[in-house]
């Protein structure tokens, strides 16, 4: 049984609800379910004690759950303080066997409308392992926890840590606040923490760039597994759990009527080519703003109008952040949309769009309308409405993505934890790709739920194509 302090959650009694949700998920998530089954007798994660910090939703739970299936103790939080679905998060803390007054399941350390603060407090517990033990795997979305023992163990190593006013951001001014805290308590934590781990798998985009630049500098502690960029999973989860969970965002912050309106979707990469179909699919007339002129082609070649921010800013009706790049709205562009604009963000962090800028706009005044939804008034009288305060809106005003394409994300993050828990000899310190004969098992694991019939190379014709009969089918610069 958890004690009281094992875990942190908003309500205990939502368990049920919970569960009942994980249940349905699990028919929708055959990837996962069919490695739980490969895997029982094995328990390859016997001896793994994972610290997971991804958006503690229903698909997660299911994640989490086979995690245990297959031999491993684990920790949880959110990687996003408007992300967690506090019944699927209550239950996985009572368990399938559990009970809300005496829940044994996995500690989590997350709800739904974190501070910083907390949201920081919360992947601190999640490192810190029952015994003063530390983790020896990260499951990682978007790098926090990644970023909090690298952090950790830099400063350890030089003694001391920055003073919290040379912060970059109101969020690292806190995460330099709680290093202050925790390197008088005990200046060797993080550095012991960060040599027992084995390796961290990473969800996604924003994440991989921050384990590439890491690694480039030389600072990379331990090996990391590029989970992103398995062809089951950035093809599909940033594209098509997007192009269902984007508009979900929006009807379910605004409920105004897509169809007719002038929608703007900043960055035409994978995420960015889903939600300009999501906003397409709805009737809107889609305009694309890029840098990269390959992608500013495709996205004319879709039949977009491709276009700057600023040509577009004072008509359009609906603006999408997608690029994980910074600074890509700013107050001046908000200054200049029309009344009652949508502005929302489906990237990672929450520097696209200058919220602190904007708060901080002459005469601005912020009227709440609901949790995650915010009118800004500007002193000529007009207004916009922004979604989860710049964060990511999919996860913020909905439920994310659908577990079906979940599925094919998270059988990646638990194939990406048995090879690098089983397999730690072959992966050096370094960032690495799946292999493809896995990527593209993922994939075959998804095909009979929807009624897929597979044709068979024959012989002669492998030979004629040069691959094996069983596959894999492509090179690894194929780009599918
Ligand atoms: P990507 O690299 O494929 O696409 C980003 C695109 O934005 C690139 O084509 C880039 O050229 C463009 N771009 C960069 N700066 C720009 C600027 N200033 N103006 C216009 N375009 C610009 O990355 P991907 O996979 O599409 O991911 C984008 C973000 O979404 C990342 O932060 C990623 O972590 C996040 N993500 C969010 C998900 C969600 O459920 N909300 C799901 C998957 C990824």
């Amino acid at each position: 049984t958890l004690q009281e302090h094992d875990y942190k959650v908003a309500d205990l009694s939502l368990a049920g609800f919970g569960r009942k949700e994980i249940q349905l998920a699990e028919h929708e998530m055959p990837g996962l379910m069919a490695v739980r089954a490969e895997y029982a007798k094995q328990q390859p994660l016997r001896g793994a004690r994972i610290t997971g910090s991804l958006h503690m939703t229903v698909q997660t739970a299911v994640l989490i759950e086979t995690l245990v299936a297959l031999g491993a103790e684990v920790r949880w939080a959110s990687c996003n303080i408007f992300s967690t679905q506090d019944h699927a998060a209550a239950a996985v803390v009572v368990g399938p066997h559990g009970t809300p007054e005496a829940p044994s399941g996995v500690p989590v350390y997350a709800w739904k409308g974190e501070t910083l603060e907390e949201y920081w407090w919360c992947t601190e517990q999640v490192l810190a392992w029952p015994g003063g033990s530390g983790p020896n795997m990260i499951l990682d979305d978007g790098g926090d926890a990644t970023l909090l023992v690298h952090k950790g163990a830099e400063f350890e190593k030089a003694g001391a840590v920055p003073p919290v006013e040379t912060a970059d951001s109101e969020e690292f001014a806190v995460v330099l606040k709680l290093l202050h805290r925790s390197l008088a308590e005990d200046n060797q934590r993080w550095t012991t923490i960060a040599a027992g781990i084995k390796g961290v798998s990473e969800e996604t985009t924003t994440g991989v760039h921050r384990l590439y630049e890491m690694h480039r500098e030389g600072k990379l502690l331990f090996p990391a597994i590029n989970v992103n960029d398995a062809v089951t999973k950035s093809k599909f989860d940033n594209k098509y759990g997007c192009r269902h969970s984007l508009v979900d965002g929006i009807n379910r912050a605004t409920d105004v009527l897509i169809g007719g309106k002038v929608a703007v979707i900043c960055g035409y990469g994978d995420v960015g080519k889903g939600s300009a179909d999501s906003l397409r699919g709805q009737g809107a007339r889609v305009i694309v703003t890029e840098v990269d002129p390959i992608c500013a082609l495709q996205a004319a070649m879709d039949g977009y109008q491709v276009t700057t921010l600023e040509d577009v800013v004072a008509t359009a009706d609906i603006f999408i952040t997608t690029t994980g790049c910074k600074d890509v709205i700013t107050a001046e562009h908000m200054a200049a949309m029309k009344h009652q604009a949508i502005v929302g963000n489906i990237g990672h962090f929450d520097n696209e769009i200058d919220m602190a800028g904007l708060e901080k706009t002459d005469g601005i005044r912020r009227v709440n309308i609901k949790p995650q939804v915010d009118e800004f008034a500007f002193p000529d009288g007009h207004s916009i409405i922004v979604l989860s305060e710049g964060r990511l809106l999919n996860l913020g005003n909905a439920t994310g993505h659908p577990s079906f394409v979940m599925s094919n994300s998270f059988t990646n993050q638990v194939i990406a934890q048995i090879e690098l828990f089983s397999k730690t000899d072959e992966y050096p310190i370094g960032v690495h790709v799946i292999p493809k004969h896995l990527d593209e098992k993922v994939a075959r694991l998804h095909l009979d739920a929807l009624g897929v019939k597979l044709t068979q190379l024959s012989k002669e014709q492998a030979d004629y194509l040069g691959v094996p009969v069983e596959g894999p089918y492509k090179s690894d610069h194929y780009r599918y």
